[in-house]
């Protein structure tokens, strides 16, 4: 990252490294700002980002060098991309870093530099972010703000933005006021190329988006999987009272996306707003299984049924799909997702928990069993670094299709070479209806999971 500080630098790094961790590149960001305040005590005042502040110079110096060779050891033992969280404003800095990584270490080195010049966007940034951060704490609001801006005249005395002549053999993207225009130079393949197309598609704008699933059917009232069925009279019942929801949110022109399947599709009827249909959000395909209950599944297909168990994410159910194909097929509805502002999707459970996973960071484990109810609305608004995520039943009664995950399990050698299959105890029965109702199955609770605080109503994940 390069930019004066307030420039979003954070933001974007979070939220790019977010979105390669869910298409499946392994990314992790190194904060420089963090290993500075482990290697100090508590910030007093901008003196300490002087330029002639000698002491504090070396201290700023070992802390970038530090978190460079933790990037470094990162990388080696595999991890595919790093994001060097600093503000990286001097040729200096940028030379040692491309030295460092690029010649002693053949790691390609793409600059990503955020320039704004809206005064009206650097002070909305401090106040929405920086007088809350640990720098400030006990600080007062106009006093912290008054701070960081004579802390930002420091590193702008000295600041080299990334120059199309001087840096022309560098690979970087330049961001000009919140994506106004860009500058993209020698972009080197396919991760390159996928990190400016997905900052040249984000927007900080403020808005809400909505993930909903369809209305109960009559197949999530038979237990059954998958197929193109109706909805129950709940599920009509649903649908009104989404339709009356929406209505009451009163949002500036909000669009509703459906699935081409019908449930979905009778789910928004009653919807006052323009309905797009998009296949990608179909349901999984559950290939030999469509149209079975787990039970079913379980007694007919035994091997499938522990293959998928042991690994449901990568698990790929015969003549149809993965979790893993799943977030391939969703990736350009997320893309799209960015662009646009009020969006509601409804759409299916599988389809839900991958789009949430994204949303709220949720790694290959954790994201198929993520508890994702019929008949309520998941909001999810943007916050500072992250967005709340907040679940809004409807009241409307409904079957439980949640199927925790099985907590009685041994490994043993499989069969088919290159599958590993995890047995369980063939006396277990697995009924749609999960016993614990709301949490996503394991068998110890993990607080910090957005997902899961759902008795608490909402959480922010970041
Ligand atoms: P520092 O150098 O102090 O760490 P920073 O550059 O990392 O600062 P952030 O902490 O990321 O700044 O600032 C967050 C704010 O930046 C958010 O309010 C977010 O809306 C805003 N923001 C996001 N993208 C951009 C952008 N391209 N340009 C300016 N601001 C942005
Ligand atoms: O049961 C409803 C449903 O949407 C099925 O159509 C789909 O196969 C299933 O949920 C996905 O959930 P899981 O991956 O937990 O089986």
């Amino acid at each position: 990252m390069v930019g004066l500080p307030a420039r979003g630098k954070t933001y974007i790094a979070k939220k790019l490294t977010r979105y390669l961790n869910w298409i499946g590149i392994n990314t992790r960001v190194f904060n420089v700002g963090e290993y500075r305040r482990r290697a100090t005590l508590q910030y007093r005042t901008h003196d300490f980002f002087r330029a002639d502040n000698k002491e504090a110079m070396e201290i700023r110096e070992k802390c970038a060098r530090d978190a460079l060779e933790d990037v470094c050891e990162w990388l080696d033992g595999g991890g595919e991309v790093a994001v060097f969280d600093a503000t990286n404003t001097t040729r200096s800095r940028r030379q040692l870093i491309y030295e460092f990584l690029t010649v002693n270490h053949s790691y390609k080195t793409f600059f990503v530099e955020s320039v704004c010049t809206d005064a009206r966007i650097i002070e909305a940034n401090i106040k929405e972010v920086k007088v809350t951060s640990p720098d400030y704490t006990g600080v007062n609001k106009d006093d912290a703000v008054r701070d960081f801006k004579i802390r930002i005249q420091h590193y702008a005395e000295f600041y080299e933005p990334l120059d199309e002549e001087h840096d022309k053999d560098y690979s970087f993207i330049r961001i000009y006021n919140q994506g106004e225009k860009f500058l993209v130079n020698r972009v080197q393949g396919h991760v390159q190329s996928r990190v400016v197309y997905y900052l040249m598609n984000i927007h900080v704008l403020p808005r809400t988006i909505y993930v909903v699933r369809h209305g109960e059917s009559d197949m999530n009232r038979m237990g059954r999987i998958g197929g193109d069925g109706d909805l129950s009279k709940r599920g009509d019942q649903f649908a009104s009272a989404l339709a009356k929801y929406v209505a009451d949110e009163k949002l500036e022109n909000l669009r509703v996306w459906t699935s081409l399947l019908k449930r979905t599709i009778q789910t928004t009827v009653g919807i006052d707003a323009p309905k797009e249909h998009w296949k990608a959000l179909n349901e999984i395909d559950a290939g030999v299984c469509e149209g079975m209950t787990y039970a079913e599944i379980q007694s007919k297909f035994p091997e499938e049924f522990a293959l998928r168990d042991a690994d449901k994410y990568h698990y790929r159910y015969p003549g149809g799909e993965s979790y893993q194909d799943l977030v391939a097929r969703l990736e350009p509805v997320i893309m799209e997702l960015e662009r646009q502002e009020n969006v509601m999707v409804v759409c299916h459970q599988a389809v839900a928990r991958c789009l949430l996973a994204y949303f709220a960071d949720k790694d290959h484990v954790e994201l198929p069993y993520l508890n994702v109810p019929l008949h309520t609305v998941v909001k999810l608004t943007p916050v500072a670094y992250g967005c709340l995520v907040e679940y809004i039943s409807l009241h409307v009664e409904c079957v439980d299709t949640f199927r925790p995950r099985p907590q009685v399990a041994k490994r043993k050698r499989s069969s088919k070479p290159g599958r590993r299959a995890l047995m369980v105890d063939p006396h277990t029965v697995y009924s749609s209806v999960p016993a614990d109702g709301l949490s996503n199955g394991d068998s110890e609770r993990h607080s910090s999971s957005p997902v899961e605080s759902l008795t608490n109503g909402s959480a922010v994940a970041s």
